[in-house]
């Protein structure tokens, strides 16, 4: 696929079939993400790979819980409240990508590794889905310390991974707003 194409074609998935994502793709994912630049070449990413079917479900039931604490929306209150909303819907595969530590850029260095990430899976047929909702969970100590990573670390991308069930629906962009100063 030319790098255009899995530009336009990448969509965040929200429906995938069971089968496992293999250890290799996921590794194949995670170099494309560290060709990202970043700011005076800190490469602060780091990464965490869940498959475990039973922590995948836990992180999703505690991440609901943390962020039905704080939300004000009254239709994301009723999403998060019905039992049957996985926030991560099901996908096999959750790469989370943290900085080591806190640091000036590391949201921008994170987030160009993320979409190096989905594009390289867009690529590789796979679907993706950077999942904001369990963000505030993740960061918070008990979230790092269900995946047992280091407290300094902070989580910035929680992208779910997996084969999508059916193709994502077409989601058009707005016209580009631009000034040209010539
Ligand atoms: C920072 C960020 C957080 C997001 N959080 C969620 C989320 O929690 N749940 C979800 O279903 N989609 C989430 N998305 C996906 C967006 O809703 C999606 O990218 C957007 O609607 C555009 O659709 P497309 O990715 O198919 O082009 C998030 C995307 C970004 C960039």
């Amino acid at each position: 696929m030319e790098l255009l194409e899995a530009i336009a074609q990448r969509r965040a998935v929200r429906d995938y079939a069971a089968d496992a994502v293999d250890g290799a793709t996921l590794d194949a994912l995670i170099h494309a993400a560290v060709q990202a630049p970043s700011a005076v070449d800190s490469q602060p990413w780091r990464f965490v790979v869940v498959r475990q079917r039973a922590l995948l479900d836990r992180i999703a039931h505690e991440a609901k819980l943390w962020r039905l604490r704080s939300e004000s929306s009254t239709e994301l209150r009723a999403h998060l409240e019905n039992p049957a909303f996985h926030i991560f819907y099901n996908a096999p595969a959750l790469v989370l990508i943290a900085a080591e530590h806190e640091s000036p850029w590391m949201v921008e260095d994170c987030a160009l590794a993320a979409q190096n990430l989905m594009l390289a899976a867009c690529d590789k047929g796979l679907g993706t889905c950077w999942i904001g909702l369990a963000q505030d969970y993740l960061r918070s100590p008990a979230g790092k310390d269900l995946l047992g990573i280091p407290q300094a670390w902070v989580p910035v991308a929680p992208i779910i991974v997996g084969r999508p069930r059916v193709p994502a629906p077409p989601h058009p962009r707005r016209e580009p707003q631009v000034r040209w100063i010539d």
